[in-house]
Order: C-alpha cells, then sequence, then structure tokens
C-alpha cells in the first residue's frame, strides 16, 4: 500500500481538569490518502472537532498514533508541528474566523506574513480570491460582506499557502442553502484539483458530497463507507 496521508493507530484524547477526566476519543483506527474527500460526521458532542483539531495538528493525541505524511508526529517538537500545520494544512471553520476591520485581501495575506516576496504574496492573494470568485470585494472590510462572501474569504485564506489538505469544520452551518451550496461547490472543485479535503459536519446532506463518511459516535468510530449516491453542488443542489 502507498503511504497514506494520514494514519491512525489506536489514537485516543483524554482531556484531564483537576481530578476530572473526560475521555473524548477511544481507539480510533482509520487511515486517509492523499486525494480523498472524506466526511466526519456524528451527533453534537461525539468528539468530531476534536478529531479534526487532532488530524489538523493544533492538538495532540494522549494514547495510540498519528502518522501525516509518514510522518509520526509524536516524533515531532512543537515549533515542527507548527511549521508542518502551517505548510501542509488549511482550515476553515463555521464562524469564519475573520478579522473585523481588516479588508478581504488583507485578511487572505495574513498566513503569508513571514513570506519575503511581498508582491508574490499580493498576487497570490488575489488568485485565491479570484478563484473563489470574490475578485470584486478585495477592499471591503469583512463587516462589509454577506456570510457565504465571508466563508469563500475563508477558504480563499485556507488555500493561500497551498497546502496538502483543508479541513472545514462545519464551513455551511451559519449559511443560507444557497451560500452554503456554493461552499460545497469550491470545496468538490478544489477536491477535482487534487486537493485532500476533510469535512467535519452532522447533516447527512452536506456529508453526501463527499466520496466517503466516517462516522463518529461518543468518541469511536461506527461507520466507515464510500458514499454510493455523491452529491455534486454543480448540478444544482438546492435543498438542505
Ligand atoms: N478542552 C476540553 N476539556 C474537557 N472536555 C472537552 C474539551 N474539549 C472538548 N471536550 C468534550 O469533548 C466532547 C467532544 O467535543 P467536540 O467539540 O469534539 O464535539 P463535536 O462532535 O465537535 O460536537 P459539535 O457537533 O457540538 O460541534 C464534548 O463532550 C466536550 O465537552
Ligand atoms: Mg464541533
Amino acid at each position: 500500500m502507498p503511504q497514506a496521508l494520514i494514519e491512525l493507530k489506536q489514537l485516543g484524547k483524554t482531556y484531564v481538569s483537576g481530578d476530572m477526566e473526560t475521555e473524548v476519543l477511544k481507539e480510533i483506527d482509520f487511515r486517509i490518502e492523499k486525494g480523498e474527500f472524506v466526511s466526519i460526521m456524528g451527533p453534537s458532542g461525539s468528539g468530531k472537532s476534536t478529531l479534526m483539531h487532532i488530524l489538523g495538528l493544533l492538538e495532540r493525541p494522549s494514547s495510540g498514533s498519528y502518522h501525516f505524511a509518514g510522518k509520526n508526529i509524536n516524533t515531532l517538537n512543537d515549533e515542527d508541528l507548527a511549521h508542518l500545520r502551517n505548510r501542509e494544512i488549511g482550515f476553515v471553520f463555521q464562524a469564519f474566523n475573520l478579522l473585523a476591520r481588516t479588508s478581504v485581501l488583507d485578511n487572505v495575506k495574513l498566513p503569508l506574513i513571514y513570506s519575503q516576496d511581498k508582491r508574490r504574496m499580493d498576487e497570490r492573494a488575489r488568485k485565491v480570491l479570484k478563484s473563489v470568485g470574490l475578485d470584486h470585494r478585495l477592499n471591503y472590510y469583512t463587516n462589509q460582506i454577506s456570510g457565504g462572501e465571508k466563508q469563500r474569504v475563508a477558504i480563499a485564506r485556507a488555500l493561500v499557502n497551498e497546502p496538502a489538505v483543508i479541513f472545514a469544520d462545519e464551513p455551511t452551518g451559519n449559511l443560507d442553502s444557497k451560500s452554503g451550496v456554493q461552499v460545497m461547490e469550491i470545496l468538490q472543485k478544489l477536491n477535482a484539483q487534487g486537493k485532500t479535503i476533510i469535512l467535519v459536519t452532522h447533516e447527512t446532506f452536506t456529508a453526501e458530497h463527499a466520496q466517503r463518511i466516517i462516522k463518529v459516535h461518543d468518541g469511536r468510530i461506527i461507520g466507515d463507507d464510500q458514499v454510493k449516491n455523491r452529491r455534486f453542488a454543480a448540478d444544482g443542489d438546492t435543498l438542505k
């Protein structure tokens, strides 16, 4: 088997606070190949966001192993982990997490702040904003655009470093159905171009835009199946 992009073995996560222990993830085993589009589904509190934070190298597991692109993340220090995350991973969140009183263009340039080449940085940010259909909103402040546009800015920001993987946690959760479909269309287009997409959602309709659905319940994997009748946002999905 070729090297997986993501490989978890008996992964667990327990939060400890004082004498209280919360076991949030238990004995998780799966692999995700490069180029896959996977949905992670489960009810509220089942551990989806926690799993995404670990997969996205924002948090470390408490037990078991996690290999990202062949690297055992237990062997990396916090700085290595941050580097790997900045290079390889883009995040999109339900609440957009954009900077207020800052232009659309500057929000997207933010992850490039350490880059040396300012002109290339500007070109790159404009290009990704164009790819999500926002080239007419570059100089708007983020409080002057709609929710759907905000989420497309967040996707552009996630893309600007050309990561291998995009993690999206309930990216359509705060959107009307039309804007939600636009976001799913963009994610499907990115996947068709070769990006690995990992989408967290509790909605079956949204999840079915992926190729595969991993189901989480009470911190355990209870299902892992290919989607039989995959939905395509470009084909005129309208409902939610
Ligand atoms: N830092 C923490 N300390 C203790 N418990 C935590 C912590 N973070 C999350 N939890 C617990 O872990 C469980 C899973 O949380 P998580 O946010 O992963 O759920 P989720 O599946 O994303 O839910 P939702 O659909 O509501 O977003 C919850 O019961 C939560 O209370
Ligand atoms: Mg969550």
